[in-house]
């Protein structure tokens, strides 16, 4: 990378590094991402957030280095709808292994060699009696022993940590009135977490990239109720037991609880961590709390609905009036932000412009009773990412009354002489409309 494409680089991440400053990351690694080759580079970057001024507190599991002690103990455990049923024995090997992990990952985070990523870092990983355990029980008559569920999460133990400066580690044992100690879901440990601290993210490390759909292609947004019926075709599909069903879970869980948004990320690629929170491509799954919204290309049923939000704004000149008939022909152009019960609180449009890498936004406009809640702003994200899939490398937009909005989605003025040759020669001088440019 030349200096001045890094430097260039460095300057757009800074604003997730404004906005991730201070706030609450809870991280779940799996047992998996543990022994993935991609081990250390992740905790590198977790290191990294850290100093950045990310309060985190990760959560690790262990499932795998469990079966491996298991094993050579000549020992085997069933499983139910995901959990282990634990006996003395069993609990054994879990001790082991999750003590043994849990300090794989201490000592990695405790790396400062010269030259390498984590000099200088000097992390300070705590940990503690923070989860109040108790056992799963007996259900349909199996006893699950030393199985447990999660019954209190000391909130104000590890907020004191974290505001001390320290990174918070916690492993999936917790410990019961009684003084025993109980197996637990690593996932459930995050989530419980992640809800009692009030967390601003919840990010699951794990195998798999993200939720990939049946065509094989990796889901970068999924909406809650979107969220809830995959949940529902998997568990028709493969029952409760699947992977992918308790990630999705969890992330619901979270959402559901306030946690705003939930992140899987693929262990195996290297740097998966930061591009997903430092860049707007991001690299895995996205799951965000409900804004009672969904962001959908617009149908031709909506033209009445389009036209009742933009007309009041083409009478005072604020946008360039269409025809229905128009509207009718363009209508695949345009993204809409519904309310689930069907109104419609957004408006966009994209135009690639012939001959060029570029597209003209136009057409934005938000339903007035919903104005300041990030709609249009959440519109302009999608139709960027829209914009990006299609190669466009730059949109401009042509504004009479909202120039300073744009300037602040990162849009800066352009000459006419900027827009690609098709567009200029269409430039209204009468109109007189400033030209806003963005590259993708
Ligand atoms: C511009 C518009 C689309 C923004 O919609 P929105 O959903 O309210 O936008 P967001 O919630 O994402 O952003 C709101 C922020 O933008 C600011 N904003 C809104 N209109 C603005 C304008 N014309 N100039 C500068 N800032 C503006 C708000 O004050 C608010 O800032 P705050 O959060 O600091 O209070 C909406 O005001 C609208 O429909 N305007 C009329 C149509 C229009 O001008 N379209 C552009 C045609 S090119």
């Amino acid at each position: 990378m030349t200096t001045q494409k890094y430097v260039q680089f460095f300057r757009e991440t800074s604003p997730y590094i404004h906005a991730h400053r201070g706030k609450t990351f809870v991280i779940a690694m799996s047992g998996e991402a543990v022994l993935d080759a991609n081990f250390d580079s992740i905790v590198h970057d977790i290191a990294l957030m850290q100093s950045l001024g990310v309060n985190i507190v990760l959560v690790h599991g262990a499932r795998p280095q469990i079966d491996q002690r298991l094993q050579l103990a000549g020992l085997q455990s069933d499983f139910r709808e995901q959990v282990r049923i634990t006996d003395a024995s069993a609990m054994q090997c879990v001790k082991e292994a999750v003590g043994s992990t849990r300090f794989q990952i201490e000592s990695a985070l405790s790396m400062g060699l010269p030259n390498s990523p984590m000099h200088g870092a000097r992390v300070r990983v705590i940990g503690g009696n923070f989860i109040t355990a108790k056992p799963v029980g007996i259900r349909e008559g199996v006893d699950f022993q030393r199985a447990g569920e999660i019954r209190r999460i000391d909130r104000t133990a590890i907020q004191q940590q974290l505001e001390a400066g320290a990174l918070v580690l916690m492993s999936s044992i917790g410990f019961s009135p009684t003084g025993e100690a109980f197996n637990l879901s690593y996932q459930d440990v995050a989530t419980q977490t992640a809800i009692a601290l009030r967390a601003e993210k919840l990010i699951l490390v794990t195998e798999a990239a993200g939720i990939i759909d049946a065509d094989n292609n990796l889901q970068r947004n999924l909406s809650l109720p979107q969220v809830s019926d995959l949940k529902a075709t998997l568990k028709h599909a493969d029952g409760q037991d699947s992977a992918t069903y308790s990630l999705l879970s969890a992330a619901y869980q979270a959402c559901r609880n306030n946690v705003d948004r939930v992140h899987l990320v693929g262990c195996s690629e290297d740097g998966s961590l930061l591009s997903e929170l430092f860049t707007r491509e991001g690299s895995g799954t996205l799951i965000m709390q409900d804004h009672s919204e969904v962001i959908r290309a617009a149908t031709i049923d909506d033209v009445g609905g389009i036209l009742d939000l933009i007309s009041p704004l083409e009478q005072q000149g604020i946008l360039v009036k269409r025809s229905r008939e128009l509207l009718e022909t363009e209508i695949s152009r345009f993204m809409l932000v519904v309310h689930p019960e069907g109104t419609l609180l957004g408006c966009a449009a994209l135009y690639p412009i012939a001959d060029s890498a570029a597209g003209e936004l136009a057409c934005v406009a938000t339903h007035p009773e919903f104005h300041n809640q990030g709609i249009a702003s959440r519109l302009l994200k999608s139709i960027e990412q829209d914009a990006i899939e299609n190669q466009l490398k730059t949109l401009f937009v042509l504004t009479t009354q909202t120039a300073h909005w744009f300037r602040e989605q990162g849009f800066a003025e352009a000459a006419v002489s900027e827009l690609p040759a098709e567009k200029q020669s269409l430039y209204n001088y009468q109109r007189q409309s400033r030209i806003f440019s963005k590259k993708l």
